[in-house]
């Protein structure tokens, strides 16, 4: 395959870069930075403007599948220039991939288009929740963002491309991100569980949800698929996990919901929400996990 890859320089990004290098795949990227740019045989990038609505069509070349991961970080003070970014920047870049496929002749075949777990609503109890059950209405502002952006990707179809998502849930990686967050304090013996500590926390591995959106390119799979590992945790226990397997363990308890929203504001809510989800429908599209528990997860990424 050759595949073009929006947000190839994030977390997520990197990984399926990686790995579809070791599967002899070729890459071209689109990226936002001048000095991202680089011009190797497997490895080509383009320059974007999603704000300006520029694009260099040469990212076209050859190219049989996109997998669209960009946008504005969420991890940062929701105020109401960084919504309209984080918004933006995942609703406008879409629309200038399709309008760019739409005037430009290509041979894309398959787009995978990022999501997350988000659009699901808040939940307690442990029924594990599928691709079909959104709400009509979002509860909150990251599931407004995921709504939309969905949305918009479904208009690949109208393309006549085939066309997936990828509803990703919290990502364990040893290279930044949530995994870094949550086991900084815990190495300090000051970690601790977030609210009432019950939150379902819907984690994945990265190596796995590279090869999720690997699996979905080569299959050329449609329609929507949880990016989760089978076996979500309630906080706590991710919290606790995490100390066993640092050595360092968690005792303290609970950070209070309420100090939780003094310190993050409305952006408590990706911490704070409940989310049980399903890997069922993946599972049984063909993608086997590496890992499907926490602690080996954990073993792996944080020794
Ligand atoms: N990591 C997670 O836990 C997680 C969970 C759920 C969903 N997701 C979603 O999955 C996608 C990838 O996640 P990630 O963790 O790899 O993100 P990331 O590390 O923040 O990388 C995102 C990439 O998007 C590009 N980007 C940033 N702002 C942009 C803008 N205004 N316009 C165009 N491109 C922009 C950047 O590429 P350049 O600098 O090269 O332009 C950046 O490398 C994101 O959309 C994220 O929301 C991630």
């Amino acid at each position: 395959m050759k595949v073009l890859i929006t947000g190839a320089t994030g977390l997520v990004g990197k990984q399926i870069v990686d790995d579809l290098h070791e599967k002899g795949h070729v890459v071209h990227y689109l990226t936002t930075r001048q000095e991202a740019i680089k011009d190797e045989p497997n490895y080509k990038g383009f320059l974007w403007n999603v704000k300006e609505g520029s694009i260099d069509v040469k990212c076209l070349d050859g190219v049989t599948n996109i997998i669209h991961l960009a946008g504005e970080t969420v991890f940062q003070r929701w105020t109401d220039d960084a919504k309209k970014r984080i918004m933006d920047s995942r609703v406008f870049s879409t629309q200038l991939l399709i309008d760019t496929l739409k005037n430009n002749k290509h041979q894309v075949e398959h787009v995978t288009t990022a999501s997350a777990i988000g659009i699901y609503p808040d939940q307690q109890d442990g029924r594990a929740l599928k691709e079909n059950e959104i709400p009509p209405t979002a509860s909150n502002f990251l599931a407004d963002v995921c709504i939309a952006w969905e949305k918009i990707g479904a208009l690949f179809t109208q393309l006549g491309l085939k066309h997936s998502i990828v509803r990703i849930g919290i990502v364990l990686s040893d290279k930044g991100g949530a995994l870094d967050q949550m086991s900084k304090p815990v190495k300090y013996y000051a970690g601790a569980g977030f609210g009432n500590g019950k939150m379902w926390q819907s984690w994945i591995a990265i190596d796995d949800l590279s090869g999720i959106f690997i699996h979905i390119a080569q299959e050329q799979l449609e329609g929507v698929y949880n990016g989760v590992a089978p076996n979500p945790v309630r906080n706590r226990n991710m919290m606790e996990t995490i100390g066993k397997v640092i050595g360092k363990p968690v005792f303290l308890p609970n950070v209070p919901k309420f100090v939780m929203k003094m310190m993050l504001g409305e952006m408590s809510a990706i911490v704070l929400s409940s989310q049980h989800v399903s890997s069922e429908k993946i599972e049984k599209a063909g993608y086997t996990f590496e890992y499907r528990e926490l602690e080996s997860a954990l073993q792996n990424y944080l020794s």
